[in-house]
């Protein structure tokens, strides 16, 4: 097949084993409980992205349960890898490489993505990166524009690109950083949280107000209609740039003892709390950003899918473009990982098969 079309710079693309020059990069992930693949062109042009969500699996357990997790990734990984490749229409001789997340995430799900990618790269010849699944988030948001996914059909219409430098927020169920991203593969770390990040706090939140899981959606739903300034939560100051979840989720423990059963004020504190999540890492940005000179805001990780962040960082920072990647590349997937890989294969980089999974791996 055709790769692209377009011209591209002398060093923006891959000689595969074949010969044939490429700018298709195989994605998957595995970190938590979605099973995803993607075919991703040069970081930037969506070429599939296929995602087998294990929610509902993990539904009754209240959060994701790890060997069920496992068990799940190992039954869905070829056939999610096939569609994959199917949907974009690539065989194997078509790609540059394959990207796998190899942490941060839970040690027993990476192990099956990263086995995958291995014994892929085995058979083929294909050069193999290992992916930081935070660094996929912060790419996530090179794959649209303006909230649309760009694909083979868009990507030549001149779309605007992400911006750099720009300052990032990644805000999922396990992580809460605050990123300076210079380019496509340089940032660095400026912050995050101390103890639970932003999506987990969401959970608890939803647990406790028996509202189900995954909770970030849930909360949000119930907080339509209730009134955020119903219920004082307090937003920890003197962090420098870090967060702290803990107090908040406490603070709403002690409001739901305080009621007696059928009588909790439950969109009132679901609209409370959520204001008082938002106005944390809105305030965060505010503190980042001062003397520098960002020329955007990105935000990922699955929090982001979050209509009041959204809103409440449009309006603080109303000078600044903000990138939100479609719900769809918020929450985990492939093609952010097949996007991050791409600057280290393009670069000739090749992992080869000796690299191990890392569950708690920072930025
Ligand atoms: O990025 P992600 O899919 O997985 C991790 O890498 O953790 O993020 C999942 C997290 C969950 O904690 C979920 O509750 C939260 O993102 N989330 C939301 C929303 N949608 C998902 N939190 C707040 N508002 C939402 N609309
Ligand atoms: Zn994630």
């Amino acid at each position: 097949m055709s790769v692209g079309g377009a011209a591209s710079p002398m060093n923006d693309e891959v000689v595969s084993s074949q010969g044939a020059t490429s700018r298709l990069v195989l994605g998957i992930e595995t970190s938590c409980d979605e099973t995803a693949a993607a075919v991703v062109e040069a970081g930037r042009i969506v070429h599939s992205n296929v995602i087998a969500s294990q929610a509902t699996l993990h539904a009754p357990y209240g959060g994701v349960f790890p060997e069920v997790a496992s068990r799940q990734h190992v039954r869905d990984i070829v056939p999610v890898i096939q569609e994959a490749l199917r949907d974009a229409g690539a065989d194997w001789p078509d790609l540059a490489g394959i990207a796998v997340t190899s942490g941060p995430g839970l040690a027993g799900a990476l192990l099956v993505g990263a086995n995958a990618a291995k014994g892929l790269a085995m058979a083929t010849g294909l050069p193999l990166v290992a992916v930081n699944h935070l660094e996929g988030h912060l790419a996530s948001n090179a794959l649209h524009s303006g909230g649309a996914i760009i694909t083979p059909e868009t990507a030549g219409e001149g779309l605007p690109v992400l911006p750099y430098p720009h300052l990032a927020l990644i805000v999922s169920g396990g992580h809460t950083d605050l990123v300076w991203v210079d380019a496509a593969d340089r940032h660095q770390r400026l912050g995050g949280t101390r103890d639970d990040a932003a999506g987990e706090a969401f959970d608890k939140a939803a647990r406790m107000l028996g509202l189900g899981y995954p909770g970030g959606p849930l909360v949000e739903r119930a907080a339509t209609g209730g009134r955020s300034d119903a219920f004082a939560f307090t937003v920890p100051r003197g962090l420098g740039l870090d967060f702290s979840f803990s107090g908040l989720k406490t603070a709403l423990l002690r409001h739901v003892e305080a009621h007696g059963e059928g009588e909790l004020p439950v969109a009132d504190l679901a609209a409370s709390f959520q204001a008082a999540v938002v106005r944390a890492l809105v305030e965060r940005c505010a503190a980042a950003l001062e003397g520098r000179d960002a020329r955007a805001i990105a935000v990922a990780g699955g929090v982001a899918a979050n209509g009041t962040l959204r809103t409440a960082l449009a309006a603080r920072f109303p000078e600044l473009p903000l990138w939100v990647p479609p719900a769809v590349l918020c929450t985990d997937n492939a093609a952010m990982i097949a996007a991050a890989g791409w600057h280290r294969l393009a670069r000739g980089e090749d992992d080869g098969l000796a690299f191990d999974v890392g569950s708690s791996m920072g930025l």
